[in-house]
């Protein structure tokens, strides 16, 4: 009998060993967020994913004593068919310019790995800032579990990353729930170690202009991130940097819909430009970086003009110097260029004080490659000749931005400074 409730105790602990096994905290992504502008100088959002519904994070500022916890309740998920739970969780209070050591997970169940992340410097500091720079990831041909993406994920983890950025296209079809919780295991790298800000792509959102949510996200990314404002367009400052991100949603078939985002007047135009003014004005905002899926400046079936038409006006009026964009799957530089004009410079690589705004398309984290890019555009200063993957590392560092660009075999194949 003694024997036969032992060997019971004994089937309990292991069953409970392998559903703790299966039940893996982590998809982890640090971001900023809040109803408006972030303040990433003092706080940091840490999301995660766990089976069990008592996860909490433990931190502190050295790795050895995480004498901090706090918990928040959890989102419940199902991902084919099977409860999981999504946590997003702000921490607050936190002092500038300082590492922090984390680690998610709950008693009784599984920790993950400690992690670490650093908070903004005051801002206006004009220390040395690394940018991690990628997009379209989207799982299709030649990527259809990440692959591509998981190569370009193990060459960033290698730089001192403050933060990173997506241009969008994270998923072949923002409507199925387990692609996202592959991205996020895949990425989980670079999103636990430094906050991952992406911008969205029409592979990410609803396409249909027939339905409600047409260029809105699903519920899933609702209840996997936590971006500022509506998640879709926000923006923020890191150091002497204000980023801001525009969705640019389905721009292609919008505009057959006469639907395009940002038409001059609307509520996300309005906001738009009252938040470029405020950064303009702002003395210790030195660049203005703006981020979204649809370039401004592209050709062929990937510019649409009713996108420019209702971007461009603000862009040159608030002298943004840095436009980052995706959705064509290739690399392409262009020169600055402010009211259509574009601004003549003697050194391809070099960009001083330029009148105008510089526009990249970086469309190539593992999304499959389309063809080679510059389709004879008199603005392309550069473009990869073969068709290739590629991420970015911007470094800024005051009034000056190194950005470099790199192949999946970790050859750097552009390099370019902007001064002003
Ligand atoms: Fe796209």
């Amino acid at each position: 009998m003694m024997y036969k409730k032992v060997l019971i105790i004994a089937i309990i602990i292991k069953l409970s060993g392998s559903l703790l096994v299966f039940g893996q905290t982590g998809n982890i992504h640090l971001s900023w967020t809040g109803k408006s502008k972030p303040d990433a100088a003092h706080t940091m959002a840490i999301n995660w994913n766990a089976y069990v519904s008592n996860s909490i994070v433990r931190y502190g500022e050295d790795s050895l004593q995480l004498n901090f916890t706090k918990r928040v309740k959890p989102i419940e998920v199902f991902n084919n068919g099977v409860r999981s739970y999504n946590y997003k969780l702000r921490l607050s209070c936190l002092k500038p310019g300082l590492t922090y050591y984390y680690q998610c997970g709950s008693e009784g169940s599984d920790w993950t790995a400690i992690y670490s992340f650093k908070t903004a410097p005051i801002q206006g500091s004009q220390d040395k800032y690394v940018v991690g720079v990628w997009g379209d990831t989207q799982n299709n041909t030649g990527n259809l579990r990440f692959e591509q993406t998981q190569k370009v994920i193990r060459l960033m983890t290698k730089y001192p990353l403050n933060l990173s950025i997506h241009m969008g296209d994270i998923v072949e079809n923002g409507s199925v729930e387990n692609t996202w919780y592959q991205f996020l295991k895949v990425a989980q790298p670079v999103t636990a170690i430094a906050p991952f800000m992406p911008a969205l792509g029409n592979h990410d959102v609803n396409n249909k202009a027939n339905e409600a949510g047409f260029q809105k996200p699903f519920s899933v990314f609702y209840n996997s991130f936590n971006l500022p404002r509506d998640n879709l367009n926000y923006s923020y400052d890191y150091g002497n940097i204000h980023f801001v991100v525009v969705n640019s949603g389905f721009a292609q078939g919008a505009a057959k819909e006469g639907r395009t985002l940002m038409q001059k007047g609307s509520t996300d135009y309005n906001w738009l430009d009252r938040d470029l003014a405020s950064a303009k004005k702002n003395k210790n905002i030195t660049w203005i970086i703006l981020y979204a899926h649809y370039p401004i400046y592209s050709f062929g079936v990937s510019h649409v003009p009713e996108w420019q038409y209702n971007l461009l006006p603000l862009i040159d009026k608030y002298q943004v110097d840095l436009c980052l964009t995706g959705h064509r799957h290739v690399y392409e530089r262009h020169k600055a260029i402010r009211n259509g004009k574009e601004y003549q410079q003697t050194d391809p690589m070099h960009y001083n004080h330029p009148t105008g705004t510089v526009y990249i398309t970086n469309g190539s984290s593992g999304g499959s490659l389309q063809g080679l890019g510059g389709n004879q555009m008199s603005s392309i200063i550069f473009t990869a000749k073969e068709k290739v993957y590629t991420y970015a590392i911007m470094t800024v560092h005051g009034p000056k931005i190194t950005y470099d660009v790199y192949d999946i075999n970790n050859n750097k194949i552009d390099s370019f400074s902007l001064v002003k």
